[in-house]
């Protein structure tokens, strides 16, 4: 049997802190709309304390969604931040607060001033005082608690281990592990999971998270690796959205786990037909482009120029596709005319635009095709009957 990988989209509150991609709260609720539609299963709505704006969008997603994902709202580790966040959440059916402090000696000398003893102390704190905020509400049992080591992936592992066996043992329930920095490599990323595993003594009491930044190019990788060692929620945006280079991209984590999903054991509960939509949906809204050759989503993603691949194509689709595009809510594979392409492709347009053309007639339709190929970059439909028309009508 395999795990099912919770999806935690941080689009909403990581996502939107990508230079220029902030929305008003009617966007956010058409964003959370879509990313619940999308099967995600932990929305994190933002940050409540961070402006009255983001208070709002967090209480109205949680009203409205509450019931159908879990609704997350972020908190640093003070009580004036964990107060806004439940005040912002309390509505929800299903809750989540996500409390955070740095713990890399970096972050620990130069922002925040504070010796290890006190980041353990009020990290401690900060989870038991979540815990007894949400357990105010009398159907609130195990009150939903994430705890954050802010650039995790650059503290010390025996520190790491001594917050993460502490936070769990305060109520913690899921402990993430975020590469802040975009500074890991799957190989030491691995290590890092793997080391928590074999070393907090309690680390079965609480679900393990990657969070993992895009810097090196390297998030959705990171992922996996932590999935391969142990981790069961991964934090990903839509479009990759985020901080600097941004975050691990939703799609790909979602289609990479689909499509090599005996390999990692695991599965999800992504509507995976839904991605493309998603995808257009936070671009429009946050008026950040999706590069042409982004994967899963992009333009181009299924797209087929070269002669050899539309002809390996027309034979037999696994050739030179690993996905199906319709699994990603993508209409049909994407054969692109231009001078790369090679009569089969051309034969294979020209038949399904309609056109019965002799062998001769088909060979100059073809010729003229590869001339105008040469001064266009894409033969669109229109010019393909353009020129078959001006063929046969000149015959
Ligand atoms: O990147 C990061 O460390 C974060 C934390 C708040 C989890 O976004
Ligand atoms: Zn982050």
């Amino acid at each position: 049997m395999s795990d099912v990988i919770t999806f935690f989209d941080t689009t909403l509150r990581d996502g939107e802190q990508s230079p220029g991609c902030s929305m008003d709260t009617a966007e956010k609720l058409e964003v959370a709309k879509a990313l619940v539609d999308l099967g995600v299963d932990v929305i994190e709505a933002g940050f409540p304390i961070a402006s009255p704006g983001d208070f709002e969008a967090v209480q109205k997603i949680a009203q409205k969604f509450g019931d159908q994902s879990t609704i997350c709202g972020l908190a640093r580790c003070r009580k004036e931040d964990i107060d806004s966040a439940w005040g912002a959440l309390q509505d929800a059916q299903n809750v989540r607060i996500h409390v955070f402090l740095a713990t890399s000696a970096i972050h620990r000398d130069f922002k925040l001033k504070m010796a290890k003893e006190e980041i353990v102390r009020r990290a401690v704190d900060m989870v038991k005082y979540t815990c007894d905020q949400m357990a105010s509400r009398s159907d609130i049992v195990t009150p939903n608690v994430e705890f954050s080591p802010e650039d995790a992936a650059r503290t010390e592992l025996d520190f790491l281990c001594e917050v993460v066996e502490k936070t769990i043992a305060a109520g913690a329930t899921t402990v993430n592990i975020p590469d802040t920095v975009g500074y890991a490599t799957p190989n030491h990323f691995f290590k890092v999971i793997s080391y928590l595993k074999e070393n907090v003594s309690n680390i079965d009491q609480a679900v393990i998270s990657t969070h993992c930044h895009n810097d090196l190019g390297l998030a959705v990788a990171n992922s996996l690796a932590g999935i391969e060692a142990g981790a069961r929620q991964v934090e990903c945006t839509i479009n990759g959205l985020g901080e600097r280079a941004g975050n691990a991209a939703l799609e790909e984590l979602a289609m990479a786990i689909r499509t090599r999903g005996d390999y990692y054991g695991v599965t999800t509960n992504i509507n995976t037909q839904k991605l493309c939509s998603t995808s257009r949906l936070v671009s429009k809204i946050t008026g950040m482009a999706v590069q042409r050759n982004k994967a899963i989503v992009g333009q181009n993603a299924f797209a087929h120029e070269a002669g050899i691949h539309q002809h390996g194509m027309l034979q037999e689709r696994t050739t030179y596709e690993i996905m199906r595009p319709q699994d990603v809510g993508y209409v049909g594979t994407n054969l692109v005319l231009g001078k790369h392409s090679g009569r089969h492709a051309f034969r294979d347009r020209v038949e399904s635009l309609g056109y019965d053309l002799s062998e001769e007639s088909f060979q100059k339709a073809f010729e003229a095709f590869i001339a105008l190929a040469d001064k266009k970059k894409e033969i669109f439909d229109v010019d393909i009957v353009a020129l078959v028309d001006n063929q046969t009508s000149s015959e």
